[in-house]
């Protein structure tokens, strides 16, 4: 049965969609997934043991129709590793790291990106706007182009220019902010404005917060298996579930992911949440201790960890601060110093490398084993998200970032962002059509133009759309296939060339195979360019866009 949406502030439940953005009774845009459970957990408890071990192995519980094999990166499935010897040393000896860096980009990213994304892809998206602060617009840009999805991802000047350059490195359109990471937000939200355009809404994405439940999933099942290669006998949660946090995503979605199984009456209760901030940038800590239900925003963060610079986390903390509650969990803030100590002794340790957003998770484990508030006998797992990796920098060349530089913002808000969002890019790219009937083909010739950022792209599936769609909109560019069911590429070019307003437009001709002499004859002089299909690269392909729209 397929999912519905059930709204948090008005309770109104209508069907999923993957871009719905708000409850059609109240407007709210906080609202959560619901399922048939009993029907999801039958069938999940039946084939769970057939399965992998990634994150699609709960699919029943999933907002998407499952893995798509063409997106796909080998997502979830991250082992759940004793840490003997931190264990030993803090007298804590049921501690366990699920060790999130295994994800394709090394960050537990990658399971929000992964489903997400299919979410998006499902519901025929193919060009989004997403704010980061580093790690999320690393794993969408990687699903994104395999989804032949065109990102926009705004991160703040601070981020790492390693991280930067691997999101350009995907091919996605890198937008640099100078400022801090929620004035990133709102030039994103603007940008995405102005342009239509899907824009990522962190936690309030419904999907986002379905893939990050796996991780509670995942985590009872290793805690319940004797044996590793076995499927679960039980499942069991841990005492606690410690994790840095920046806007709250993760511990939202992995409670949920709790919840259910509580519900479902696999496990007894759920973990203590130990949510853990840096001093620089730590409004949720702040709120907590004074018991405000809402954060103050720290508009200026003071952190080195870029990642965990969310200075306004708005309503995420609200629900995050129900669940310590309930959990009997808490807050804790450590400094930047404690953090990258805290990294050092982990890699020594343990032998993991993790970035200092996950490192921080550590420092705060350390802090609550010292206060007396983790207990030696708990048993505690603790979510190292990330680990980066850096990109390689000599092959982007130096125009790999758009940048925005909001001085004038203060003095005149509107017209400061207007000017600023021009700059980085003109409202009208130029539009070539692709007319190309199978999907596989389109989202390839899709990705290589999307991917050098400034073509406006309009596609249609057969011929006689594809007409209707260059009579309408007289692209710069045509981009043909030859080969299509019905109303073929010859015929659209005969049809081209009757009218003046579409007898100049340039055209590239794509086939699949080998023309015959005859065919060629019948192409004559009327097209710029054949390519045959399978035998062309990007950049030969890229390069005879861009002189062809000279
Ligand atoms: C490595 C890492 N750790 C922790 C966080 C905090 O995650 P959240 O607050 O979204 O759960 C992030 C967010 O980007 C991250 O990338
Ligand atoms: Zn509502």
């Amino acid at each position: 049965m397929a999912p519905s949406v059930q709204c948090i502030d008005c309770g109104a439940s209508t069907p999923y969609a993957p871009a719905g953005e708000s409850c059609p009774k109240c407007g709210s845009e906080w609202r959560e997934v619901r399922y048939d459970y009993p029907a999801a957990f039958e069938s999940l408890s039946a084939s769970l043991r057939s399965r992998p071990f990634d994150l699609w192995r709960y699919r029943e519980l999933l907002p998407v129709r499952g893995p798509s094999p063409d997106l796909t990166l080998g997502e979830g499935g991250s082992p759940l590793l004793p840490a003997v010897n931190l264990g030993l040393m803090l007298g804590v000896p049921k501690l366990f790291i699920k060790d999130e860096r295994q994800g394709p980009t090394a960050s537990f990213k990658d399971r929000q990106a992964a489903v997400t994304i299919s979410a998006l892809k499902e519901a025929g998206i193919t060009e989004m706007v997403v704010a980061s602060t580093g790690n999320v617009a690393i794993s969408y840009s990687a699903y994104a182009a395999r989804a032949g999805v065109k990102l926009w991802a705004f991160v703040t000047s601070l981020v790492p220019a390693v991280k930067m350059r691997e999101i350009a490195l995907y091919g996605s359109q890198v937008v640099k902010v100078t400022g801090s990471y929620d004035l990133c937000k709102k030039v994103a939200v603007e940008f995405a404005r102005q342009r239509g355009l899907y824009i990522d809404r962190g936690a309030r994405t419904l999907a986002s917060i379905e893939a990050m439940k796996t991780i509670a999933f995942e985590i009872a099942e290793q805690l319940g298996r004797n044996d590793t290669r076995d499927a679960p006998r039980s499942w069991q949660a841990p005492d606690w579930y410690v994790q840095a946090i920046s806007g709250g995503m993760g511990p939202l979605g992995v409670y949920k992911g709790f919840r259910e199984l509580q519900e479902a009456g696999l496990i007894a209760r759920r973990p203590s949440l130990a949510a853990v901030q840096v001093e620089g940038c730590a409004p949720m800590v702040e709120a907590w201790r004074r018991g405000l239900d809402t954060a103050e925003p720290v508009l200026s963060p003071r952190t080195h960890v870029e990642t965990l610079a969310t200075g306004d986390p708005g309503r995420a903390y609200t629900f995050l601060r129900a669940l310590a509650r309930d959990t009997g969990g808490t807050f804790e803030s450590v400094s930047d110093e404690e953090t990258f100590r805290a990294m050092h002794v982990l890699a020594k340790m343990e032998g993991i490398s993790a970035e200092p957003a996950a490192a921080a998770a550590f420092a705060g484990l350390f802090k609550l084993v010292r206060l007396g508030v983790i207990k030696s006998s708990d048993l505690v797992v603790v979510n190292c998200t990330g680990h980066t990796m850096p990109a390689e920098a000599t092959v982007l060349g130096d125009r790999w970032s758009r940048d925005i530089k909001p001085q004038s913002l203060a003095d005149t808000p509107e017209e400061g962002l207007l000017a600023a969002l021009t700059e980085v890019a003109p409202a009208r790219f130029p539009r070539v059509a692709i007319i190309e009937d199978s999907a596989d083909a389109r989202r390839l010739v899709r990705r290589i133009l999307q991917s050098q950022g400034d073509f406006t792209i309009l596609e249609a599936a057969d011929g006689r759309q594809g007409l209707e769609l260059i009579r309408r909109e007289l692209p710069d560019l045509i981009i043909l296939d030859l080969m299509m069911p019905e109303v073929d590429g010859f015929a659209v070019l005969d049809a081209l060339r009757e009218s003046p307003e579409t007898a100049a437009i340039p055209v590239i001709v794509t086939t699949a195979k080998e023309l015959t002499p005859a065919e060629k004859s019948r192409l004559g002089g009327q097209i710029q360019s054949l390519l045959q299909k399978g035998d062309f690269l990007n950049d030969e392909f890229l390069e005879e866009v861009k002189a062809l729209i000279r």
